[in-house]
């Protein structure tokens, strides 16, 4: 019987250790700035939710206004979390994406399990874009600091989409 040579087995596929992450913005800096855009990601996507779940449920004389925009609002949200959570990836760190985590990370309320009525909803969502873009705003500093341009430029287009969003749903609240 012939022997089986050792080296005629397949070879084992053996996992690479991770290499080091070397784009000029040091572990310390990556990890802030993660850690900054973690919160932004959940805030995105409470946001996210948050308008869904009002295009759904909204009701009253301005229904088919609302809930056109409120479908504007949440395809633009939706699309908004990926770039996040892959920024996130390339900096060096896992990106957060459980109810648990983004619960934990959010600056905003969940949804009420009530639907409020239609302004007050309005009302909810301006709030909403607000807080989202106090938070992009609060990690420019962190991405200055560290050089970090593709962050920045990430943070200066949800801002502007953020800021505008409230703006507009803010006109509706008045006279
Ligand atoms: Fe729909």
């Amino acid at each position: 019987m012939a022997k089986k040579s050792k080296s005629s087995a397949a070879p084992v596929a053996v996992a690479a250790a991770p290499s080091r992450i070397n784009i000029g913005i040091s572990e310390k800096d990556r990890a802030a700035i993660a850690g900054g855009l973690s919160h932004l990601l959940a805030d995105s996507y409470t946001l996210y939710l948050t308008t869904h779940n009002f295009h759904w449920n909204v009701t009253g004389p301005m229904f088919n206004t609302l809930h056109l925009m409120f479908m504007g609002q949440y395809t633009e949200l939706w699309n908004a979390v990926d770039p996040i959570a892959e920024r996130i990836r390339a900096l060096g760190h896992p990106a957060p994406g459980s109810y648990a985590q983004f619960g934990a990370l959010t600056s905003l309320k969940d949804a009420p399990s009530t639907p409020p009525k239609a302004l007050d909803m309005v009302r909810i969502l301006v709030e909403g874009h607000e807080a989202v873009a106090r938070t992009a705003r609060s990690i420019f500093p962190l991405a200055d600091k560290a050089g970090d341009e593709p962050t920045a430029d990430l943070l200066t287009q949800r801002l502007t989409v953020h800021e505008q969003t409230a703006w507009m749903l803010r006109s509706l609240l008045e006279d």
